[in-house]
């Protein structure tokens, strides 16, 4: 089965490396898939974003990091992909998934959402708000990985 996992990713968390992690064991390939839009604002690039997660998940011989633009689902089929992955934190996190989960059924009704329940030590954590603590000089050190936490530090510490 693969298993496709996408997001912004802007930047990853522990929280998504977890989802990662449980995936890995699951399924037979997992694609993390980075999503390439010129008109969402981003705080990296598309391409620190994808080398970010590479340098992280280096160790799951299963796990392979993309990007991609346009519609997931059609990245989805071109990848012959079976499920794709989200992460649930939190009960506020369910509608838009709910609404994702069945455009994306309706467009493609082969492709399954499957929900990954978030560790409880992540169920509060998220990219944006770890991107605020960092930009007024937080510790964001138990959110995001060491090399994470650097290429936060030095978006905003510089100034
Ligand atoms: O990490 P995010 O920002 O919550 O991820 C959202 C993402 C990338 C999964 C979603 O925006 C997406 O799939 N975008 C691609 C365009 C698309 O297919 N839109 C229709 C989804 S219903």
């Amino acid at each position: 089965m693969i298993a496709i996992y996408p997001g912004s990713f802007d930047p990853i968390t522990y929280g998504h490396l977890d989802i990662i992690t449980r995936c890995s064991k699951k399924f037979d390939k997992v694609i993390v898939a980075v999503l390439n839009n010129q008109n969402k604002k981003v705080v990296f690039s598309i391409e620190d974003r994808v080398a970010m997660i590479k340098e992280l998940t280096s160790e799951y011989p299963n796990v392979q990091v993309d990007n991609f633009d346009g519609l997931l689902i059609d990245y989805a089929k071109k990848k012959e992909a079976d499920v794709i992955i989200r992460g649930l934190r939190a009960v506020s996190d369910y509608e838009y998934e709910m609404q994702m989960s069945l455009y994306n059924k309706q467009l493609y009704p082969e492709i399954e959402t499957m929900f990954l329940v978030s560790d409880t030590k992540y169920s509060y954590l998220s990219s944006s708000i770890v991107k605020e603590i960092a930009s007024y000089h937080g510790d964001i050190s138990s959110f995001v990985p060491p090399l994470v936490e650097v290429k936060i530090n030095s978006k905003y510490r510089c100034e």
